[in-house]
C-alpha cells in the first residue's frame, strides 16, 4: 500500500524509458527482454485494449502475469470503465497502473479503489497510481484527482496503436500540465506517450517528461538492446543539459 519507496525510486532516476512491449516480436520476447534488462531499462509498458475505448483490442492481465521480467510493470489501462477490472492487473503484478481520465465514469473512485491495493510483487512496494489523458482532453481535467495519482501521462497519439506521429501539442500541453503541478505543491511524475522515436526523445526529456513510453522505435532498426541504451543515453543528456542551464 506504501508507494513513497517505488515514488522515489523513479523521481531519483528520472528521465525513464518505459518499453512498450507490444510492439516486440512475441516470437523472441523472452531474449529481447534480456536485451532490455541489459540496457539498463526499468520500466516495461503494456499497452492494455479493449476495443472499445480505442479501437485495437491487445492483451489483458494473463499476458501482464505470464511476461516473466525484473522490470517494473508498468500496465497502461486504455479500457472502458476499468473499475472492476484493477484487481485483475494487480494479482498480475502490476506495479504501475494508469488509467484514462476519458474511460471513467468515476475516475475518482477508481483511483480511490487503486489506492487500497497491494503490490503483489512485493507488498512494501506499492502500486504507483496514473492518470493518462488523450490529446484532445482538456488538461484541467486532472486538476481535482491530483490528491490521488503519482502520475501523470499526456497520450502525444490518439491510443490504438503504435507506431504513430508524435502530435506537437504535447509539447505545450505538458508545459502547462508541469505548471499546474507546481502550484499544487504536489511532487507528480510526468509522463509521455506515443510516437516517440531516436528523432525526439531529446526533445521530449528536454520538455521535462519523467517517464518516456517508447514502443515500436525500440523494436525496429538495430538491436533492442543498442536502441534503448541509445534512446537512454540521448534522455540522460538532454535532461541533464536542461538542469545544467537551469543551475
Ligand atoms: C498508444 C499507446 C502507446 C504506443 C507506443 O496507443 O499507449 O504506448 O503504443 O508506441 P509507439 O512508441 O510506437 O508510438
Ligand atoms: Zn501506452
Amino acid at each position: 500500500m506504501q508507494s513513497k519507496a517505488l515514488f522515489d525510486q523513479l523521481r531519483q532516476k528520472a528521465p525513464l524509458v518505459s518499453v512498450g512491449v507490444l510492439s516486440a516480436d512475441l516470437m523472441s520476447l523472452g531474449s529481447d527482454l534480456e536485451l532490455l534488462e541489459r540496457a539498463g531499462v526499468e520500466l516495461l509498458h503494456f499497452d492494455i485494449m479493449d476495443g472499445c475505448f480505442c479501437p485495437m483490442m491487445t492483451v489483458g492481465p494473463g499476458f501482464v502475469k505470464a511476461v516473466k521480467t525484473t522490470l517494473l510493470k508498468d500496465v497502461h489501462l486504455m479500457i472502458d470503465e476499468p473499475l472492476d477490472k484493477l484487481e485483475s492487473y494487480v494479482a498480475a503484478g502490476a506495479d504501475m497502473i494508469t488509467v484514462h481520465v476519458e474511460s471513467c465514469r468515476h475516475t475518482h473512485r477508481v483511483l480511490q479503489s487503486l489506492g487500497e491495493m497491494t503490490n503483489t510483487n512485493d507488498s512494501a512496494r506499492g502500486i504507483l497510481r496514473g492518470i493518462a489523458l488523450n490529446p484532445g482532453t482538456p488538461i484541467e481535467t486532472v486538476m481535482p484527482l491530483l490528491d490521488e495519482v503519482q502520475m501523470v501521462f499526456l497520450l502525444a497519439v490518439n491510443p490504438g496503436w503504435g507506431g504513430q506521429k508524435f502530435i506537437a501539442s504535447a509539447q505545450r500541453r505538458l508545459k502547462q500540465l508541469e505548471e499546474m503541478i507546481a502550484a499544487s505543491g504536489r511532487d507528480i511524475l510526468t509522463g509521455v506517450d506515443g510516437g516517440i522515436t531516436q528523432d525526439n526523445i531529446a526533445d521530449v526529456a528536454r520538455m521535462g517528461a519523467d517517464i518516456i513510453v517508447t514502443g515500436s522505435a525500440v523494436f525496429r532498426g538495430n538491436t533492442a538492446l543498442e536502441n534503448a541504451k541509445s534512446m537512454m543515453r540521448t534522455a540522460e543528456n538532454a535532461a541533464k543539459s536542461i538542469n545544467t542551464n537551469a543551475t
